[in-house]
């Protein structure tokens, strides 16, 4: 046995790193703790709301004893890897979910990932009893989101700087002549000088 080993050069320089980031995550940790006990408002705000009937709390047992979990989430269950499906019925009807889950490729009118034929990986989706499928959709539509959330097809209430300066990047200049402007109903748009 010989004594005390002493680290290498290239050790110290690894573990050197390695504590580096533990202690910047340590510190950002604390930071963002700080700032989030000081705000009055929550930093992270819920805008999706939902109103279960029965057949919708059915269907939300079923959307997570059928895996959609794997790659959804909704009302904080699931996986924040995939497609959060919060907020879907105020986008899309029942109806609308109902034939994309029996029929995604030509619903969705594109190529899709994993709905579809086999062997995509949702692909059992579509040969699910209807039934099942039934549930689910009630419950997927009864996901609303609360105007301004990014499920909602309505932007926040009021001027935001933010979308003004977003529009007038991406949209083509003439989109307020062929578009109506959500956020002034009618009025002439937000953005027109
Ligand atoms: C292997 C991953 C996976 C699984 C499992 C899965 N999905 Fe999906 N889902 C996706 C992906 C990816 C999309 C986007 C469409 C596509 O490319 O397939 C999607 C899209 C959707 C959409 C359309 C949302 C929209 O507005 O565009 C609905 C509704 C949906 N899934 C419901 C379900 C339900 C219900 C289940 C379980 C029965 C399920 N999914 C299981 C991956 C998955």
């Amino acid at each position: 046995m010989t004594g005390k080993k002493t680290l290498k050069t290239g050790e110290k320089i690894l573990f050197g790193i390695f504590g580096a980031f533990i202690l910047f995550a340590v510190i950002a940790y604390a930071v963002l703790e700080v700032v989030r006990l000081k705000m009055d408002k929550p930093l992270f705000e819920v805008k999706t709301h939902y109103d279960l009937s029965a057949q919708g709390l059915q269907g939300s047992e079923l959307f997570r004893l059928e895996r959609c979990t794997s790659c959804h989430r909704a009302m904080r269950n699931g996986t924040n890897m995939g497609l959060s499906l919060d907020g879907l019925g105020s986008a899309r009807d029942r109806d609308w979910i109902y034939r994309f889950l029996t029929q995604p490729e030509q619903t969705y009118g594109v190529k899709t990932v994993d709905h579809g034929a086999a062997p995509k990986e949702a692909s059992y989706v579509a040969q699910m009893p209807a039934e099942k499928l039934q549930a689910i959709a009630t419950f997927l539509s009864e996901l609303k989101s609360d105007q301004g959330s990014s499920s909602s097809p309505l932007p926040p209430e009021g001027r935001s700087p933010f979308i003004d300066n977003m529009v007038k990047m991406w949209a083509p200049k003439d989109w307020d002549e062929r578009y109506q402007d959500v956020r002034t109903k009618g009025e002439p748009s937000a953005t027109q000088k």
